[in-house]
């Protein structure tokens, strides 16, 4: 059984962050989160709110197994230019809504405007992609939730487990 450390991605989707007209201040604390989590971050991409853009760079770490687990952040509303979930949903294998689910339901808690995030989560080949909301608040409420969970997950997916007991 390996104890490598799980490698994250972090991916922003930003038109003004990709335009230089606004700091990506988003995946800094996905970054702080993972690393105190014990995680390796071998990747940071910032890209515009275009799909075929996040689908591809989505595509390429799974299928070079260049991480586990790809977190995204931004573009999961309403806007227009929001395609985040549509990017995913359109490369992933398999579907994990368990995730954005108890993301919902942990963030509803906060504040009832998470209902607005469409956020989705998958699995192609042996990477998990999670997408979180833009904004460097609601990245932090979402990962406070989640992370520790993933970590199971990541095991399963990455056959370093089969065991699902709890302690
Ligand atoms: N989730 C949490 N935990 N905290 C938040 O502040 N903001 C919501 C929602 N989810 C929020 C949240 C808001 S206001 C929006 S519009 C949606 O996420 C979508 O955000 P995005 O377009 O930046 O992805």
């Amino acid at each position: 059984m390996s104890d490598t450390p799980f490698k994250v991605a972090i991916i922003t989707s930003s038109d003004t962050g990709y335009a230089g007209e606004r700091e990506d201040k988003s995946a800094p604390v996905i970054e702080k989160f993972v690393t105190e989590a014990g995680y390796d971050v071998v990747e940071k991409i910032l890209l515009p709110d275009d799909k075929e853009m996040l689908s591809a760079a989505m595509a390429k770490i799974c299928d070079e197994n260049s991480a586990d687990l790809i977190l995204t952040t931004g573009g999961t509303g309403f806007s227009p230019r929001d395609v985040m979930p549509e990017a995913t949903k359109a490369i992933i294998h398999r579907e994990a809504p368990g995730i954005p689910e108890a993301m919902r339901w942990f963030s509803l808690q906060i504040t009832g405007r998470a209902m607005l995030t469409r956020a989705a989560a998958g699995i192609r080949e042996k990477t998990l992609i999670v997408n979180m909301p833009g904004s460097p608040k609601a990245v932090a409420e979402c990962l406070e939730y989640i992370l520790p969970h993933l970590h199971h997950g990541l095991e399963i997916l990455t056959g370093r487990t089969s065991n699902c007991a709890r302690k």
